[in-house]
C-alpha cells in the first residue's frame, strides 16, 4: 500500500549516503531514537576519553592535570570548537555551566549595556527556563518583560525604540520546531538600539547559525542536544568581540579573573571571553562534550542541515500520507522548519509511551505535543518511515490508550 514510500526512502538514503555519520555513534540495536533534541545520544569517542580522564589524568596525574592536560583551558579551548558550529570567529565563546545561568549571565550583562532603557521583549512560547530567569533578572535591574513573539518584534521595535534594552529569543520553537529570522530580528532590534539575545539550544549542531554574519550580541545554548555533549553537558556563552570590554559577569567567579592566581581581594576581569567563566569547570563533562564534538570534524553545518530538511520534509510527507487527520505543526516550508516534527495529539503522551514500547524513542511537551527529533547525522529515512509505520499501528491498536500511561513519569 505504501510501498512507494520504502522505494523513496532508500532512493534518499543513497542520494544522502556521504552525510550518514552513523557510524560516529553508540546507539542500542532495535531502538529509533528521535529524541536526541533532547539528549544526543553517545559518541563513539566519548568512553575512552572519559576513561581517560578518570583513570590516567585524574587518577594517576592528579592535581598536576590541570597544567599537563589543560584543564584549566578546556572551557576556552573546547568554546573554540563550539564557536566554528555557531559560526563565530576565535575568542567569542567559552563552555561550561548551565544554560540557565548562561542566560543569566547575558541579560545582566545586556542590562549594564543599555542602562536607562526599561523594557526587554521576550517570547511567551520560550522554553520555561529562558522566562523564569528573564523574569528573576528584570525583577533585579528594574525591566519590565513584554512579551512579543519574534515575529511580531520588527513592528514592535519600531514603535518602542527609545525603551527597548534587549530582545531576548529562542533561535528555534522547542516546541514547533519553528526556526525564527535571527538575522532580520537582529538587525530590527539594533535599529531601535537594543541588543539581541538569542538560545540556540535548538540550533546549534543542527542547523548554521552564523552568529557573526548575523551581528548577533550575546547568545547562549547547551551541549546536551545536538552537540551530543551527554547528560548536563557544559552550556556555552558567546559574546561578540565588539562586547568584550563592556561585557559585565554577574556572577564574579574566580575563573573568570584576569589573574586567578594572583589571588588578588578585588576582582578584576579578564580581558579576553574567559571574563565569561565562573567557578571550577565541570571537568569530566568537558572532557566529555570535548569528545563529542570530534563527530563535527571535517564536517559543515551546512551538510548537517541540508540532510536534516531531507528527514524532516520526509517524516512529515510520510505522516501525511500513512496516519489520517495527523496534525503536524511544524512548519512546511524548509526555511522555517528546524531539526523535528511535532505532532499534536490529545492523547500526545499515551502515543509517546506506547511508541517507546516499540522502540521509538521520542518525547511529550506538555500540553499535547509528540515531539520527533530529528537529529540527521544518525538517522536515515528508512528510520523516518519506520516510526511513521509504528505510529500507525499504535493508533490503529489504541495502545496509547493503555490504562497504564495515565500515569506521567517524572520526566516526561
Ligand atoms: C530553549 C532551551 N533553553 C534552555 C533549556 C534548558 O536549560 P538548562 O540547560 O539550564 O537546563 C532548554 C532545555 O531543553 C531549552 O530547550
Amino acid at each position: 500500500m505504501s510501498g512507494h514510500l520504502d522505494l523513496r526512502a532508500t532512493e534518499l538514503d543513497l542520494e544522502h549516503a556521504g552525510t550518514d555519520l552513523r557510524s560516529r555513534f553508540v546507539l542500542p540495536d532495535g531502538v529509533t531514537y528521535l529524541d536526541g533534541n533532547s539528549l544526543g545520544a553517545l559518541p563513539v569517542g566519548v568512553e575512552g576519553a572519559v576513561r581517560d580522564a578518570v583513570v590516567r589524568q585524574w587518577g594517576h596525574d592528579l592535581v598536576d592535570s590541570w597544567n599537563t592536560h589543560a584543564w584549566w583551558d578546556a572551557p576556552a579551548r573546547v568554546g573554540e570548537v563550539v564557536a566554528r558550529i555557531v559560526g563565530a570567529a576565535p575568542g567569542q565563546v567559552v563552555v561550561g555551566d548551565t544554560t540557565s545561568l548562561r542566560w543569566y549571565q547575558v541579560l545582566h550583562a545586556a542590562a549594564a549595556m543599555r542602562p536607562g532603557r526599561r523594557l526587554v521583549l521576550a517570547d511567551p512560547a520560550s522554553f520555561p527556563t529562558d522566562l523564569y530567569v528573564l523574569s528573576g533578572v528584570a525583577a533585579q535591574v528594574g525591566w519590565t518583560v513584554e512579551l512579543v513573539p519574534p515575529d511580531d518584534a520588527p513592528r514592535y521595535l519600531a514603535k518602542r525604540d527609545v525603551d527597548v534594552a534587549a530582545v531576548a529569543y529562542s533561535h528555534v520553537d522547542y516546541r514547533t520546531g519553528r526556526v525564527w529570522d535571527l538575522p532580520g530580528v537582529t538587525v530590527a532590534a539594533h535599529d531601535a538600539g537594543a541588543l539581541a539575545l538569542w538560545d540556540l539550544c535548538h540550533s546549534a549542531g543542527a542547523l548554521p547559525v552564523r552568529l557573526d554574519d548575523a551581528g548577533v550580541d550575546l547568545a547562549v545554548g547547551c551541549g546536551y542536544k545536538y552537540l551530543n555533549g551527554g547528560p548536563g553537558a557544559p552550556a556555552f556563552v558567546y559574546v561578540a568581540s565588539r562586547h568584550l570590554g563592556s561585557f559585565e559577569n554577574p556572577v564574579r567567579g574566580w575563573h573568570g579573573h584576569a589573574e586567578p592566581f594572583a589571588m588578588a581581594p578585588e576582582y578584576a576581569p579578564a580581558a579576553d571571553v574567559t571574563r565569561a567563566r565562573t567557578g571550577t569547570p565541570h571537568i569530566l563533562s568537558l572532557v566529555a562534550l570535548e569528545a563529542a564534538l570530534r563527530v563535527f570534524e571535517g564536517v559543515d553545518v551546512a551538510s548537517v542541515r541540508a540532510r536534516s530538511l531531507s528527514l524532516t520534509r520526509f517524516l512529515r510527507d510520510a505522516l501525511e500520507d500513512l496516519v489520517p487527520g495527523v496534525d503536524v505543526t511544524s512548519p512546511a516550508d524548509d526555511a522555517q522548519r528546524g531539526s523535528q516534527v511535532a505532532v499534536r495529539h490529545e492523547a500526545a503522551y499515551g502515543i509517546v509511551r506506547a511508541l517507546h514500547a516499540r522502540g521509538v524513542v521520542a518525547d511529550f511537551r506538555t500540553p499535547d505535543v509528540v515531539r520527533l527529533g530529528v537529529a540527521a547525522p544518525y538517522l536515515t529515512h528508512a528510520d523516518m518511515l519506520h516510526a511513521v509505520r509504528q505510529l500507525v499501528e499504535v493508533l490503529e491498536g489504541r495502545e496509547h490508550l493503555d490504562p497504564a500511561y495515565a500515569v506521567r513519569a517524572k520526566v516526561t
